[in-house]
Formats: C-alpha cells, structure tokens, sequence
C-alpha cells in the first residue's frame, strides 16, 4: 500500500515500548537526510522561540488580571478606615448595621473590600466571613451552596430552604458577615430573588454588605418591608482623578513589567486617558498590558505612543461592542443585516439592507418583521450613536438622476462577527435562515432561543 502512495512509514519502537514514533515520510529522501532536516527544523524554531522568551516585556502577566491582590493600595486609606471602624464589633460576634458600598466600575470596592475582610477574618473562629462574587454565583440555591461550602458543612437535602436551615443552625452562636458583591446582577436577574435577602435580613446572626456600581441597586427589591428591614448605611467610593490613577499603573508596571519600559510621560497619558473614563482603574491597567504586548509582539524594547495608541483604539472598539451588545434584539439584527449587506454586494443601500433583514427572518418562526418604516427610525438610531455612517448619495429628488444612500458600519467587523453574531447564533437562532448558517462554521451548534422567543 505504501509504495501505491510513495511513503513510507517509519515506525520505531523503543526498548520498554512505552514510547511510539510514526514518522510519515513523503517522496525519496534518504531518512538520514530526511531526519537532520527535522532536527534543523526543529533546532531553529526553538532557538527563535527562547530568543523571543529572552526579550519579553511582560515579565508577571498576573498582576493584570481582574483577581490580583496587589500588596500596595493606594488612595483608599480612609474607606479602609470607615470600613474597618464598621465591622470591628464582627470579630467579637457582635451584630453591626448593614452597608451598601457603591461607586463607579473600577473604583476599587472589591478589592479594598476583600483585604479589609481578609484582615478583619484572621485568628476569628466565631464569625463567619463571606464574599459572594454574584456575578458568578448568580441564583439563591448557588449562593447557598457556596455559603455552605465555605463554612465547611456538607449540603444536606435538596430544596433552597434545607440550605437556609442548615446555615441558619450552623451560625447558631455565631456571626456570619455576608458580603454580597455585584448585587444588583443578582437582584435583576429574577423578581423572586429578593426573597433571599429578605431572609438573610431577618437574622439577627447575619449582617449583609452590598456592593454595587449601580446607586440604586435596591430598586429591584420590589418588596418595601425587605428594604425596611436592612439597616443600611453607605459608603461611597469616588472615582480616580488622574494623579491617582498614575500611582496605581506606575506600581503595576514596576510589578509587572521589564524596568524602564514605560516613561513617566506614557504613564501619564495613560492617567489621564483613564481619568475620563470615568476613572476606572481597570481600564488603566488593560491600557498599559496591552500597550505592552503590543509593543513585546512589534519586537520593541520599549513602549512607544504608537503601542499605546493602538491598545487606545482597540479599548473603543471593545466598548463599542460591548455597547451594541447592550441593544435590544432588533437592532443587533438590524446590523447583522447591514454587515451582511456589507459583506456580500457592493450596494448596501437601504433595499439591500432590508433584503438582507428579510433573508435572515426566514425559517425563524419566533422574530416580528418590523416594516420598512421602522427600520428605517431605527437606522437613524444607530447612527446616532454613532455604530453605522451613511454616504448620502449624489443628485436631488427621487427617480433615475437619484443615486442611493450607501450605509456602513463604523466598527471592527471581525469583534462584531466573534462576540455579537457568533452569540446570536448560539443563543438565539433555533432555525437559522440560509444567511444565517452560511455565517457560521459547519460545526458551529445552534441551541434553542432564550430571549428572542418573547418578540
Ligand atoms: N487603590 C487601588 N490600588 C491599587 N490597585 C487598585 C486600586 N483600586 C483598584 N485597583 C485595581 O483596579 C482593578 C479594579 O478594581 P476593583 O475590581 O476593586 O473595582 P470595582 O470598583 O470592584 O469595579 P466593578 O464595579 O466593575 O466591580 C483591580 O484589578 C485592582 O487591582
Ligand atoms: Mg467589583
């Protein structure tokens, strides 16, 4: 069969055979000649690859990531000081009134509170004290059993209200500090799910701690006696001015990066870039990771303004995405039409647009077809918000002399296609039209639709 096909196979077996080769080797090489250019092949790519490990920029990737700890905060000393001035009495089981911490996106509360906890935790055994990252533990039976995983107590029976019984005995004489962090994730997702704080507020061993970056998170506790019953007082975290914002990432750098890889001037734009974003030091911190991979992939020694500029526009055009994640369902679709218009002819004039709107509904049983009109409204929409621009076509009035107007979209097509279509496509399209699954890959799955079923 081999000679058929001109290979031949090479098949070593070692001594104790606990190692195969299979070298499959095509034309009439010798094998000798054939296995020094594997090896020089070889040789060459890990040469070039520790060659690259050598000039690394980035030396500790762990201190950009979201759950890094660093060991120098800064700025923050007097919530550290109201936070701990609160819960001081907890490690003596005392009961302390509840707090709502609020403040910007990357203000610090998860951070500032998580250290002050940590601290306040160590050498107490009759206090219970527990952080609840609601993003990820996002339903009162997950909150339950992580409560319960922490104390240690293996969860018996099955229902929500076993788990409350069993953590309610087990903080019999004890205290249990409860900090809720992201809440307002939590409180959103379903109506019934106050009915956990209600409960937890009822306790007189339970003293809750809410995190949010929405001021009015208690909103969506419908139920005023809930709200009546949680003794609330608040903290606010401010958001980061510019000098702030400079200690922070000039530390990080200095943690994570090669030295002298950033002047104090890029630090600097970096601080004040950020400081209108809200002062999100988060968003600091991607800045200058990303400018630093940049600069490591270009084969730089040092960050340039270019780098960062780069890793500036790439951020805009995250936010842009997450932005048009925000939307409501039709629009999303609306753009998908427009990217496919785009995409497939020249023309992406209004009709083309709407036939592309109209090709993506078919076989889909659960999406309205909105009119023309509205489409049309709801174009306008997005340009002002800036996601499509249109070129408005030459000549006046309507007939032959009238060229049409041409519509684009104004952002990274491939994020779009990845993070929005591509999600589309998981979550929501049972029966995709044609359109639809030619825009996906043959082993790409598409699961039942969730929330698009309701238009
Ligand atoms: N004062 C500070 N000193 C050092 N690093 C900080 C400080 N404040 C924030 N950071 C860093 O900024 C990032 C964001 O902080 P954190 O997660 O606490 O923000 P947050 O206010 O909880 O934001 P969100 O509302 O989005 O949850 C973290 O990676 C943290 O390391
Ligand atoms: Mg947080």
């Amino acid at each position: 069969m081999f000679t058929t096909y001109n290979q031949v196979f090479i098949y070593t077996i070692s001594c104790n055979i606990t190692c195969k080769v299979v070298v499959l080797l095509k034309g009439k090489k010798d094998i000798h000649e054939r296995l020094e250019e594997i090896v020089l092949k070889k040789e060459k790519n890990y040469l070039s690859t520790s060659e690259k490990a050598n000039n690394k920029l980035i030396l500790h990737e762990e201190v950009f990531s979201s759950n890094f700890l660093p060991d120098n905060i800064f700025h923050r000393d007097e919530e550290i000081e109201e936070l701990t001035d609160h819960f001081i009495p907890t490690r003596h089981q005392k009961y302390c009134t509840d707090l709502s911490i609020y403040g910007v996106t990357g203000s610090g509360k998860s951070l500032i509170t998580k250290l002050v906890f940590k601290t306040l935790s160590k050498g107490i055994d009759n206090t219970y004290y527990i952080f609840v990252p609601c993003n990820e533990y996002n339903t009162p039976l997950a909150i339950l059993k992580y409560i319960l995983r922490i104390i240690n107590i293996e969860g018996k029976g099955r229902s929500e209200s076993d788990y409350i019984q069993q953590i309610k005995e087990s903080i019999e004489n004890k205290l249990l500090v409860l900090i809720l962090d992201e809440i307002d994730l939590f409180l959103k997702k379903e109506k019934s799910y106050e009915n956990l704080i209600q409960i937890f507020s009822d306790w007189n061993k339970c003293v809750l701690i809410f995190i949010s970056n929405d001021p009015s998170w208690h909103e969506y506790i419908k139920d005023h006696r809930t709200i009546s019953r949680l003794h609330l007082s608040n903290l606010i975290f401010k958001p980061y001015d510019t000098d702030e914002i400079f200690d922070i990432i000039e530390d990080r750098a200095s943690l994570g990066l090669k030295q002298g890889l950033i002047s104090k001037d890029l630090i600097l734009e970096i601080a004040e870039f950020t400081a209108q974003y809200n002062g999100d030091a988060r968003v600091a911190i991607k800045l200058l990771s990303q400018a630093a991979s940049i600069a490591e992939s270009n084969g730089c020694e040092k960050i340039e303004s270019t780098a960062l500029n780069k890793a500036i526009n790439s951020l805009e055009e995250d936010n842009k995405i997450n932005f048009i994640e925000s939307l409501p369902p039709q629009h999303k679709l609306i753009l998908v039409s427009v990217y496919m218009a785009n995409r497939n002819f020249k023309k992406s004039d209004f009709d083309t647009i709407y036939r592309e709107y109209e090709q993506l509904l078919i076989g889909s049983k659960f999406w309205r077809k909105l009119s023309r009109n509205t489409i049309r409204i709801y174009l306008d929409e997005l340009e002002t918000y800036r996601l499509i621009k249109k070129e408005i076509g030459k000549g006046r009035g309507r007939g032959k002399g009238r060229e049409s107007t041409h519509v684009f979209l104004t952002f990274d097509k491939h994020k779009f296609k990845e993070k929005i279509i591509c999600k589309m496509l998981r979550h929501d399209i049972k029966h995709p039209s044609p359109t639809y699954a030619a825009l996906s890959s043959p082993t790409q799955k598409t699961l039942p639709l969730s929330s698009y079923q309701k238009l």
